[in-house]
């Protein structure tokens, strides 16, 4: 029986090409100004030519095997978090399978977008506890910016999305003082329509019409109330911290290092205060790349990792809010 499991390593991958704020102002009614005060974002990543979530996800996984020390044949699962699927179907995950050289073994896709990471790693933690896979990759990966309204018409979504992957192993720690504690899950269907994307949809019949194909329907790209979004992020996020650390019989003040999803930096910087919590144990790169829903925790982590803020013994707190909505957060010693 594994007594737990654990972040055994972490690898990202990210479009070279840089998007500047004063880049889309050339493009859309924006500024730099409006975008870095309301978001904290100063820049983010597009990919320039044919590249999907899964390429980018492929260069993150064997940078995250390398850094576990381990290899494709080590892993028995592999699970793909993305809002933004290479194709229709099959799932990106077996593309991404393919991708890695994997022989057969489960694969498949997790679709709630923001939380995917955190919904990714609870599968993962259960798979290998429960005896059905040594370790798991998951991967989270997007590329927003081929599907983004990148006209004043789209501009309060179209200057928060970037693209990028992120990529961890998981798998078994023998030391039971580490590894991943729990992890809490959430959603709540009734706000679907206040984040999403309705087109193309195979409810509709036809599933695609002329008007879709020369983009003046809105509905083929996100749509997002934003201040509504907001509030529910900033109740949501202290919330299901709180209902992470309680069952671990922690505090606020256990928190070493904070990860929370990238939406917004004024949304982290709300959390922190709501948590009573120093800014400097919040994680945050949303100035560089933006919101890269499925990879933003994971990326957050590796720089967290790299840049040394996140050690071994230390308490981290991952978090999430997004679309669905969907929230969720889990606690780890490093
Ligand atoms: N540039 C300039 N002006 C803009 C832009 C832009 N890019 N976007 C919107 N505006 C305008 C609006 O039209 C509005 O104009 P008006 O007052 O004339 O109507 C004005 O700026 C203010 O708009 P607000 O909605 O009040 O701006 P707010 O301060 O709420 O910031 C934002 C908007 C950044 C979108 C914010 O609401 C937010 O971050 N919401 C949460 C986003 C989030 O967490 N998403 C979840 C994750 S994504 C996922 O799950 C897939």
């Amino acid at each position: 029986m594994i007594a737990r499991t654990h972040i055994l390593g972490l690898g990202t991958a990210l479009p070279e090409h840089v998007v500047t704020n004063d880049d889309l102002s050339g493009l859309m009614d924006t500024s730099d100004e409006w975008i870095a005060q309301r978001t904290g974002i100063r820049e983010r990543r597009h990919i320039q030519t044919d590249t999907g979530a899964t390429d980018l996800g492929a260069a993150a996984a064997r940078a995250a095997l390398a850094d576990a020390g381990t290899d494709i044949d080590a892993i028995d699962a592999i699970i793909f978090a993305t809002l933004s699927p290479d194709i229709d179907w099959p799932a990106s995950a077996v593309l991404l399978a393919r991708k890695l050289g994997a022989r057969p073994m489960p694969a498949f896709d997790v679709r709630d977008q923001c939380s995917g990471f955190l919904y990714s790693l609870a599968v993962a933690d259960a798979l290998i506890r429960a005896g059905r896979a040594r370790q798991v990759l998951v991967v989270g990966g997007e590329v927003h910016s081929t599907g983004l309204d990148l006209t004043t018409r789209g501009r309060e979504v179209g200057v928060i999305f970037g693209d990028g992957a992120a990529a961890a192993v998981i798998g078994p720690t023998p030391d039971a003082q580490r590894g991943l504690l729990s992890v809490h899950l959430h959603a709540e269907g009734a706000f679907a329509e206040r984040l999403w994307i309705e087109v193309v949809a195979s409810r509709r019949k036809p599933r695609i019409r002329l008007e879709d194909l020369a983009g003046d329907d809105p509905a083929i790209y996100p749509h997002m109330n934003g201040r509504y979004v907001f509030k529910h992020a900033v109740t949501r996020f202290p919330e299901v911290i709180r209902e992470s650390l309680a069952f671990n019989g922690l505090s606020t003040d256990d928190i070493d290092v904070l990860v929370p999803h990238q939406a917004n930096l004024r949304i982290s910087q709300f959390v922190a205060a709501e948590l009573g919590l120093d800014e400097a144990k919040v994680v945050n790169n949303i100035d560089r790349y933006g919101n890269t829903t499925a990879a933003s925790i994971p990326l957050a982590l590796a720089e967290a990792v790299r840049d040394g803020r996140v050690t071994r013994g230390r308490t981290v707190c991952l978090a999430a809010f997004g679309a669905g909505f969907t929230w969720g957060a889990a606690v780890l010693r490093w």
